[in-house]
C-alpha cells in the first residue's frame, strides 16, 4: 500500500483521526477479531464525520461518514458526490470505469435499466433450484471428507463462484480456478491482483468473442445482443459490465456466508434459536447483513460542500462504511444487539441511491439458501480447537481460516 499520510490544508486538525480502515487495531488481520465492534465504537467519539489520512487500499485520505442519515445524503446525491473512478482498470494500467458502478447518472441510468430485469426477483427465483442443489452438493462433499472444514474455501467461495458461472451460462469445470482468481483479485498484494485481473478479463473477452459467434441464452449473449440508445454495446462496455459482476457478486456473498457462520459458530444459543425456528432464517440473515456488512462505498466530491461542520473540498474522497451506518443508534435501537426478529430493519449493507446493489435479491437468496442447507445438514458446530479464524477490515471486511468442527 502506497502511503501518503498528508492531511490537506483545508482539513481542520480537530477533524483528523488516526483511524484507518486497513490498519487500525481490529481492522488489520486479527485472530478471533470483531472489526464491526471496533467500527461501532467510533460513534462514541462524537465526530459524525472525520478525516482519515490514509484509509483507502491505495493509501489515500478520505472523509469518513458514520451516521446513516449522512450516508444517505451522500449516496443519494450523485451531483455532489460522484462515483466516477477507475479502480479496477488502473490496477492493470488501463483507463476505463466498470459499469454501472463507476458511472454517474444520468448515463448510469441507461445501463441500470438494461441490467435490472436480469437480476429481478422473478429471474432470481428461477435460479433457486440451482443454488440449493449446489449448496447441498458442497455440504455433502464436506461431510464425506470428515467432521470439519474450512468454510471459505470449501463452501462459501465455491457456492458463490458456482452461482456466478451458472449466471454466465457456464459449467463448473473451472470452478476452483475461478475461486483462486477471486481470492487473488480481492485479497492479495498488487502483483497478484494485477495478474488475476488480466486472467479474468482474458477469460471474459474470449467468452464474449465466442458468444458473438455462437449466441446462447446466457448473460454474455444477452449483453452482446443488447442495445442502449439504439446501438449495440461495444466489447469494452460488455467487459466493463461482466467484470463488475465478477468483482461485485463473488466476494460479497462468500463473505456474508462466512461472517454469519463465524458469528453462529461462536454463539451456540443463536444456532439453537435457528434450529428451533427455521422460518426465522430470512430475518436472521437480514439482521446479520445489518450487523456484519462488508462494503464501504466511496465517492469523490464534485464541488466544495459542508457536511456535519466538515469542509469537504472538490476532489476529496468521501467514504461511507456500511458497518458504521448499520450500528447508528439513531437508526437502530440497541445497534450492537443482534436480534433475529428486529423490525424495520432498513440497513445499508446494499448501499443507498442510484448505485444500490443490483444483485441484492440474488445475494439474499444465496445467503439464506446457503445457511439453511448448512443447518439442515450439519449438526451444531464450533470453531475447531487449535485453529483461529482471522477477521480483517478494509474496503471489503471479512474472515478467513474459518475452520468449523461438528464432531
Ligand atoms: C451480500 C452480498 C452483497 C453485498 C453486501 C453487496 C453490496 C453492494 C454495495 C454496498 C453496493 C453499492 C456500492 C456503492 O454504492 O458504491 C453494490 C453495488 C453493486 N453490486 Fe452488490 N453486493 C452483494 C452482492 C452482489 C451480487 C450477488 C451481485 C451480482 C450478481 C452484485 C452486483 C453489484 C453491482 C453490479 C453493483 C453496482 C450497481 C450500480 O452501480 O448501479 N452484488 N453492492
Amino acid at each position: 500500500m502506497a502511503t501518503r499520510q498528508r492531511v490537506p490544508d483545508h482539513v481542520p486538525p480537530e477533524k483528523v483521526s488516526d483511524f484507518n480502515l486497513y490498519s487500525s487495531p481490529d481492522m488489520q488481520p486479527t485472530p478471533f477479531g470483531d472489526p464491526f465492534a471496533a467500527i461501532s465504537r467510533l460513534h462514541e467519539d462524537g465526530r459524525p464525520v472525520f478525516y482519515s489520512p490514509e484509509t483507502t487500499r491505495d493509501g489515500d485520505g478520505a472523509w469518513i461518514v458514520l451516521k446513516a442519515e449522512d450516508q444517505r445524503n451522500v449516496l443519494q446525491n450523485s451531483d455532489a458526490f460522484s462515483s466516477y473512478r477507475k479502480i479496477f482498470s488502473s490496477a492493470i494500467g488501463e483507463d476505463w470505469p466498470v459499469i454501472p458502478l463507476e458511472i454517474d447518472p444520468p448515463e448510469h441510468r441507461k445501463y441500470r435499466s438494461l441490467l435490472n430485469p436480469l437480476l429481478s426477483p422473478q429471474r432470481i427465483a428461477k435460479m433457486e433450484p440451482f443454488v440449493t442443489a449446489k449448496a447441498e452438493e458442497l455440504i455433502e462433499g464436506l461431510k464425506a471428507r470428515g467432521t470439519s472444514a474450512e468454510v471459505m474455501t470449501e463452501f462459501a467461495f465455491p457456492l458463490a463462484v458456482s452461482v456466478f458461472l451458472n449466471f454466465l451460462g457456464l459449467s463448473d469445470d473451472r470452478l476452483m480456478e475461478f475461486v483462486g482468481w477471486a481470492d487473488e483479485l480481492l485479497h492479495q498484494g498488487p502483483e497478484q491482483r494485477t495478474a488475476a485481473a488480466h486472467k479474468v478479463l482474458g477469460f471474459l473477452d474470449d467468452l464474449t468473442e465466442q458468444r458473438r459467434r455462437e449466441p446462447t441464452d446466457d448473460f454474455i449473449s444477452f449483453l452482446v445482443a443488447a442495445e442502449v440508445e439504439g446501438r449495440k454495446l461495444t466489447d469494452q462496455e460488455v467487459r466493463a459490465i461482466a467484470v463488475l459482476l465478477f468483482v461485485g457478486g463473488l466476494d460479497t456473498v462468500a463473505t456474508a456466508i462466512g461472517l454469519d457462520l463465524y458469528y453462529l459458530a461462536r454463539n451456540p444459543d443463536r444456532q439453537q434459536e435457528l434450529r428451533d425456528n427455521p422460518d426465522l432464517m430470512p430475518s436472521a440473515v437480514e439482521e446479520m447483513l445489518r450487523a456484519f456488512p462488508s462494503i464501504t462505498p466511496i465517492r469523490t466530491a464534485t464541488r466544495d460542500i459542508e457536511l456535519q461542520g466538515c469542509p469537504i473540498r472538490k476532489g476529496d474522497l468521501v467514504s461511507c462504511p456500511s458497518m458504521a451506518a448499520n450500528r447508528d443508534s439513531a437508526e437502530f435501537p440497541d445497534p450492537d444487539v443482534i436480534d433475529f426478529r428486529r423490525e424495520d430493519n432498513r440497513h445499508v449493507a446494499f448501499s443507498y441511491g442510484p448505485h444500490r446493489c443490483i444483485g441484492s435479491h440474488l445475494a439474499r437468496r444465496e445467503v439464506i439458501i446457503g445457511l439453511a442447507e448448512w443447518f439442515n445438514r450439519i449438526p451444531p458446530f464450533r470453531i475447531k480447537e487449535g485453529t483461529a479464524p482471522v477477521t480483517f477490515g478494509g474496503f471489503v471486511f471479512g474472515v478467513e481460516n474459518l475452520v468449523l468442527d461438528w464432531s
